[in-house]
This record gives structure tokens, C-alpha cells and sequence, in this order.
């Protein structure tokens, strides 16, 4: 069994890697030739690109002008579910593309990197999840999407942010009791929001956890018209200062929709392409993190969204090198749980 040290020094080692290993910087020239060589190998290998927010602003544009998508978690999942092409480039972090593959086995699933993971991934290994699991039998089992296949297959049901809220409201009406992993700050939210009885796994997302209130709070007396938008991965105390708190999707709909014009955003700042996109004319900022040291922890960028580049999609899509394998029996178990989340969301 692993310790808590053991998750945290892996946690620490992934990270220094993604730093280590992200994509070359590029002039314009060089940018332009990637891009179009990307447009060209899409067509050739019948593939779409499909895009998180927190992708590089290259790389969501890219998805959007060549009929992919860029979109939060829930979506993308329901996007590669739907279109028709045999190969998907998932340019996003590695449970989205077993997300992808799970969801459609008959498709080549194909990432920049499969070294871009995610500190919630690895801060719950399947066993010894499965083994807090097994301390309350009569719990139902609910995962963030942002967890191994394997995790999933121990689950009877899968979230994103977007749709968390709901669907602990609905078991919450059957007097369903929760265990919720791996993210102990949303599980606090939505334990908070939905009043259900819920034990949470001590996990947590390395970027939103940096975000803090005071730095906030101080913030806002140099713009105090500026409304706060706060992904619900960030503690309780950012939370409890938000104006709107939602997924990636629902954090860009409140920029459209509220009418302050300058915004304080706690969340990876990828997502300010498509803020600015929908609400131009406004104004975005950075919350505040932990302070200016040098890490990634204190950027507000997820080390290994950054790990997505030009220059890996080309080679992933020339050599269909980094594809999405996963074991079938696994992928049999994990997509009960994740397709009920899609047949919720839809119903
Ligand atoms: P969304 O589902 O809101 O896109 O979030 C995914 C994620 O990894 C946030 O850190
Ligand atoms: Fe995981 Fe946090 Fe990165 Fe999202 S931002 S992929 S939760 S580490």
C-alpha cells in the first residue's frame, strides 16, 4: 500500500518531469508551418482535435478552425462520443483521453503526450481506493472524471464539475449516502451545496489549491467592481468569496452573463482565450497564488495541460505515437459509471 508521503512524492516527481519536458517555443513562421501541417494530417487520418480550455491558445484555436471542439471535460467526452471521425487527438491530460477510449473502443485515441496526467489522477491509486472503498459497503461511489480507468471501474457513478451538483442532489434524494474521491475541495462544495451525507478522499488539484482568499481579497480593493470566478476545485475559503463558482464552462458563460466588466479569475488561465472570446471588451485577471516563486504551483497554469504542443500533435498524429490503450475488462467495468453520467446529462 502506498503512504500518503509515497502519493505526494509522485505527485512532486510528475510535476518536475512536465516542467522538464514542455514544448519548444516557436516564431511565427514556425507556428505557421506546424499548423498547417496539423490541418493536413487531420484530413489524412480521418482525425479531430479536441480541446480543453486550459490548452495553449495555438492549440484551441486550431481545434475550433478544423471542426473540433474546445470545451470543459463533460463536453469533450460527449463531443469524441459523437463525431464521426476514426481517430481523436485529445489535447488535454491522460483521463481525458481514457475517457475518450472507454467511451468509444472502435477509435483510435491518440495525445500529444500520455506523460501529461494530473495530480487528482495520482493522488488515488486504484487499490488503495478500492480498499477505503470496501470500509463502507453501503456507500454509493461517486469519482471526478480526473481519475485512472481503474478507478472508474470501481465507481457506480462518474462527475465533472459540471455536472457534480446534480447528480448528488438526485442520490441525495434516494437517502443515498456518498463516498467521493478524489477531490476533497469540490466534494466539500458540493457536500456543502447538496447537504448529502458524503466521506471524502483526501486528494486535491495542485493548481486551485495555490489560489488564496486574502490575495483575493486584496485584489478586489484595486478593482472593486470586479466580480470573482472560481473553479470549485479551490478551497473553501476561496469559494465562500466567489460571485459565480462553476466548471470551466459554466465559469465562461458567468463572464458573458454578469455585467461587471473586470473579472478575478481562480483558475488555470488557459481558460482566458475563450473568456475573452466571450465576453470581449472585458477585462480578465489572475487570482492570486501562493506568491512569486518559481513553480508551477504558483502560476496558475497546470503543468501538464502545458505539456500539449504543436509540435507533439504533429508527431502523434505522423507516427500515432502516444495512443490510448486501455485493458478491455477494465474499460468494460469503467464504462457503466461513465455512461450513466452521460445519460444523466442528457435526460
Ligand atoms: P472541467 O471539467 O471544469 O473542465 O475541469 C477539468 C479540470 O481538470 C479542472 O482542473
Ligand atoms: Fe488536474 Fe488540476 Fe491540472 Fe485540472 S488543473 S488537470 S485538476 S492538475
Amino acid at each position: 500500500m502506498l503512504s500518503k508521503q509515497d502519493i505526494e512524492d509522485r505527485i512532486l516527481v510528475q510535476e518536475h518531469f512536465a516542467q522538464e519536458h514542455l514544448p519548444q517555443q516557436m516564431g511565427s513562421a514556425e507556428i505557421e508551418q506546424y499548423k498547417s501541417r496539423i490541418r493536413q494530417l487531420l484530413k489524412e487520418k480521418d482525425a479531430c482535435l479536441v480541446a480543453h480550455y486550459y490548452t495553449d491558445d495555438l492549440i484551441q484555436q486550431l481545434a475550433d478552425e478544423t471542426g473540433g471542439c474546445v470545451s470543459d471535460s463533460l463536453e469533450m467526452a460527449r463531443f469524441g462520443s459523437r463525431h464521426p471521425a476514426s481517430t481523436l487527438i485529445v489535447a488535454g491530460v491522460r483521463f481525458m483521453g481514457e475517457t475518450a477510449k472507454i467511451l468509444n473502443p472502435e477509435k483510435r485515441i491518440l495525445m500529444p503526450t500520455l506523460e501529461a496526467t494530473c495530480s487528482l489522477d495520482i493522488g488515488c491509486p486504484a487499490d488503495e481506493f478500492s480498499a477505503f472503498c470496501d470500509q463502507y459497503p453501503d456507500h454509493e461511489v461517486v469519482v471526478y472524471a480526473n481519475t485512472s480507468a481503474a478507478v472508474k471501474a470501481r465507481a457506480d457513478w462518474v462527475v465533472t464539475s459540471s455536472i457534480a451538483l446534480k447528480v448528488v442532489e438526485h442520490l441525495a434524494d434516494q437517502g443515498k449516502k456518498i463516498i467521493w474521491a478524489p477531490d476533497k475541495h469540490l466534494g466539500e462544495y458540493v457536500r456543502k451545496e447538496t447537504g448529502a451525507e458524503m466521506i471524502l478522499w483526501d486528494g486535491s488539484c495542485i493548481v486551485h489549491e495555490e489560489f488564496k482568499a486574502k490575495g483575493i481579497l486584496d485584489l478586489k480593493k484595486v478593482y472593486p467592481d470586479a466580480a470573482v470566478l472560481v473553479h470549485p476545485e479551490s478551497p473553501d475559503s476561496v469559494v465562500q468569496i466567489a460571485d459565480a463558482v462553476g466548471s470551466t464552462s459554466q465559469l465562461i458563460k458567468a463572464a458573458h452573463d454578469l455585467p461587471n466588466e473586470t473579472f478575478i479569475v481562480a483558475t488555470d488561465r488557459g481558460i482566458f482565450y475563450k473568456m475573452q472570446q466571450a465576453a470581449p471588451g472585458k477585462r480578465f485577471l489572475e487570482a492570486p497564488t501562493g506568491g512569486s516563486g518559481a513553480t508551477c504551483r504558483s502560476c496558475a497554469h497546470c503543468p501538464w495541460m502545458a505539456m500539449n504542443g504543436l509540435d507533439n500533435i504533429v508527431a502523434a498524429l505522423e507516427h500515432g505515437a502516444d495512443e490510448i490503450h486501455v485493458d478491455a475488462e477494465l474499460a468494460r467495468r469503467a464504462l457503466k459509471p461513465l455512461q450513466r453520467m452521460l445519460d444523466f446529462s442528457a435526460s
